[in-house]
């Protein structure tokens, strides 16, 4: 007997040491850690519980036959992070270059199954060398498999994935069906084709990092949700983003212990707005000053920053923040902007995060470049989203709130629940000067008739008396209590209960 507990030890080690110690040190001399010491510090200490450590791919051509490697270049299983029980997956890049075999496929698919029967979420940390090029395409095979399951889960439990090594070709496809995308600088890339096939293609030069690095996913294709410097900090930012989390989409989001008092008055909101209504500020101090503890995960942070989305808690539970930003674009909404909030919108309402929307919005971004990118289309998707959205919505006008922009801010219209107006808002069809401009086109040369129309019309329309008066509004607040009055308006639609009628699936204008 004694000798079989040895066997089962010694099976073990070797499976623990992946592609051995030289390629451990490879990895190390990169700046990365290997699948397991990621594993460990995203996890609670001793809380994984590994599954199939002793997986071998079944390949024989190309020499397989004699290279087989426990667990075949994937660490999978489960844990907790803060005591919530997720599933995981690691991929190893000493076992194979991490690519992706049909059984390490497989492996996978098992415990997002399981995830799915247990209702909990799915981490994968990505870092492989794609396809396994021995097998074929049984590989192909494997990833569509991952991909059906992806689809699967959408909706039904939050999936993330950390990009920490290449994750190239195909294989992108995987972590772009997931909910969230997170990468670490420097080590980490996406991309469809490399800038080998660009090169032939297209004959731009262009290295890897330019081409999916994860200054580009951030910044310029917002297929990245935030970055990372290096592994350590991303596994530790992603035990953060993971406690904002509900498990699967019957659960309610987290309940957290607070030490903010919902009552906080904060008198530097009074004036946080500039007396002169074309002056920027900053929205985010607003976040941060309605946020529990001042704690605000921003997520696409360096992506269209004219809209800001993330998570705060309020009161101890999870709210899902979308927020015009004055300081860029002047709070536009544009192609770019509709698509990042909408995305999150949906991900909140799939997930039972109510929202709260800061508005301070002069309309759609005009010019070609828009209209010929679509930005019905897109505008649509966060019109959309909201309209389709059943959590609690709670919105805000700070400022402005003119034309189909006001409509799509979680207006009174789109089932907003509560809404409320500083009274510096302004909500009108459009500015007074705009509007005067039509209005009294035959009188523009005489400045000073003008300038009395338009004083005229900021009197009467710039103001949120009048979307008040017909119910639009529900209260004009003071911008000090604007913490308290959300965290009422929030424990007020605790139980709230709204569905939309029954459809196979809608057709939102993707
Ligand atoms: C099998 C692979 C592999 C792969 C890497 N390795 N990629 N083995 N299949 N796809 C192995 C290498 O042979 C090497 O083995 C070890 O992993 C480390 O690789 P290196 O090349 O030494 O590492 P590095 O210099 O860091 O380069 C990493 C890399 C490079 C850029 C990822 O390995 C590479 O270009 N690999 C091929 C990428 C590729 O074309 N994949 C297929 C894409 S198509 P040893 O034994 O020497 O340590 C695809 C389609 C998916 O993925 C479609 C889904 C629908």
């Amino acid at each position: 007997m004694h000798e079989i507990l040895e066997e089962l030890d010694r099976r073990r080690e070797q499976a623990r040491l992946g592609g051995g110690p030289k390629r451990i040190e490879a990895q190390h001399a990169k700046g990365k850690l290997t699948a397991r010491e990621r594993i460990e510090l995203l996890l609670d200490e001793g809380s994984f519980e590994e599954w199939d450590m002793f997986v071998t791919h079944r390949a024989t051509e190309f020499g397989m036959a004699e290279t087989k490697l426990a667990g075949d270049g994937v660490v999978t299983g489960w844990g907790t992070i803060n005591g919530r029980i997720v599933y995981v997956f690691s991929q190893d890049f000493t076992v194979f270059g991490g690519s992706l075999s049909e059984t390490h496929a497989r492996k996978i698919c098992k415990i997002m199954d399981m995830a799915m029967r247990n209702g909990a979420p799915v981490i994968g940390l990505n870092d492989s060398g794609g396809a396994r090029i021995q097998e074929g395409v049984a590989s192909l095979g494997g990833y569509a498999d991952v991909f059906q399951a992806n689809v699967l889960a959408s909706g039904v439990v939050p999936q993330i994935s950390l990009i920490m090594g290449p994750c190239a070709g195909g294989a992108v496809y995987s972590p772009a069906m997931t909910d969230f995308i997170f990468m670490v600088r420097d080590t980490s890339y996406m991309f469809v084709t490399g800038p080998d096939v660009v090169k032939t293609v297209t004959n731009e030069i262009v290295t890897a990092e330019e081409l999916g690095g994860a200054r580009t996913h951030t910044t310029k294709s917002s297929v990245a949700d935030a970055a990372f410097d290096n592994d350590v900090e991303a596994l530790a930012c992603l035990r953060r983003f993971f406690d904002f989390l509900p498990l699967n989409n019957r659960e309610k989001p987290p309940q957290r212990p607070f030490f903010d008092t919902a009552e906080r008055i904060d008198y530097s909101l009074d004036t946080l707005i500039p007396d002169n209504p074309n002056k920027p500020y900053d929205m985010k101090e607003l976040i941060v000053k309605v946020a529990d503890e001042g704690d605000f995960f921003e997520l696409q942070e360096d992506y269209a920053r004219n809209i800001v989305i993330g998570f705060i808690r309020i009161e101890g539970s999870t709210v899902g923040v979308v927020a015009n930003q004055p300081l860029v674009l002047a709070g536009c909404l544009d192609i770019a902007s509709s698509r990042k909030a909408a995305r999150f919108v949906r991900f909140c309402d799939a997930f039972s995060i109510p929202i709260l929307t800061l508005v301070d919005v002069p309309g759609f971004l005009p010019g070609t470049a828009q209209e010929y990118g679509g930005v019905i289309k897109h505008g649509a998707k966060l019109l959309f989203a909201y309209g389709e959205a059943t959590v609690p919505k709670v919105t805000v006008i700070t400022r402005k709130a003119y034309g189909g922009a006001y409509d799509v801010m979680a207006s009174k219209h789109l089932r907003g629940d509560v809404n409320y107006a500083w009274p510096s808002a302004e909500i009108a069809v459009m500015g007074a000067k705009g509007a005067v401009e039509i209005l009294y086109r035959a009188e523009l040369a005489d400045r000073d008739r003008i300038a009395r129309r338009t004083a005229d019309y900021e009197k009467r329309f710039a103001n949120p008396f009048v979307a008040a008066e017909m119910g639009f509004i529900d209260d004009v607040i003071m911008p000090h209590s604007t913490r308290r009055r959300v965290a009422r308006a929030f424990a007020s639609l605790k139980n709230k209960d709204l569905k939309n009628p029954w459809k196979k699936h809608d057709n939102i204008p993707l």
